[in-house]
């Protein structure tokens, strides 16, 4: 079964339309046969994940306490939603120490919500990042090329060959998903993201910054559903 992830990032959209997105979705999934997950923010996590299947956008590795600002596993739980994606470009796992991706602490939230039944979509940049990222058996690991991300050039069409690899990579090495986003905007994209290898998709202005949600997302689980 493929995926679509519906990205609500902190459009203003995700607050006109983000139920509505989710109420489309849920009746999609039944109908499609394609796994249509969204992402809103956090303050209609709750709202969401009463319709559709819902993650948040991101979490912090640490446990409940005095941790001001954070998000940790046990807030997504009492919110009723099913995972997190983790370290996406917009909210990396960077060290303050070195700015380098921090992959303990990546290692750490994974553990944390595999432990706790949530599953885990984790973004990679590249391909080095993806091979590390393998190694901690999340649900799902996501190639967003950064420069791609929120315009019309789809990551499907502008970079092929690594998408190819990247699928080979996730397939051949570990049992996640292999996903892609970055300027996926219609049928097109997911049909030839599925040509590539791919289990699906996450997506985002295509969607959000769009009066016709509805048709984008036809579109879309058409294009997966080839
Ligand atoms: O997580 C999805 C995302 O970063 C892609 O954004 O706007 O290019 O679909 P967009």
């Amino acid at each position: 079964m493929k995926t679509l992830i519906i990205n609500y990032k902190a459009y203003k959209e995700a607050f006109i339309n983000g139920l509505n997105i989710a109420e489309y979705s849920n009746e999609l999934s039944k109908t499609s046969g394609v796994s249509i997950i969204v992402s809103p923010p956090f303050t209609i996590l709750r709202d969401t994940a009463k319709i559709t299947k819902t993650i948040a956008q991101g979490m912090n590795e640490v446990d409940p306490g005095a941790f001001t600002g954070h998000v940790t596993w046990f807030e997504l739980k009492q919110a009723a939603v099913a995972g997190t994606l983790l370290n996406h470009s917009e909210n990396r796992y960077t060290s303050s120490k070195n700015g380098q991706l921090d992959y303990v602490a990546i290692k750490i939230a994974v553990d944390k919500c595999t432990a706790a039944g949530l599953e885990t979509y984790v973004c990679v940049q590249n391909m080095d990042e993806a091979k590390e990222i393998l190694k901690m058996n999340p649900t799902g690991i996501a190639y967003e090329p950064p420069e791609l991300i929120g315009g019309d050039i789809s990551v499907s069409n502008s970079k092929p060959d690594i998408v190819k690899e990247f699928c080979r990579l996730i397939k051949d090495n570990s049992n996640s998903l292999a996903l892609i986003g970055a300027g996926i905007k219609g049928k097109e994209d997911a049909e030839k993201s599925v040509e590539l290898g791919s289990d699906g998709l996450l997506v985002a202005s295509g969607i959000l910054k769009t009066n016709d949600y509805k048709s984008v997302i036809n579109d879309l689980v058409e294009g997966l559903s080839k």
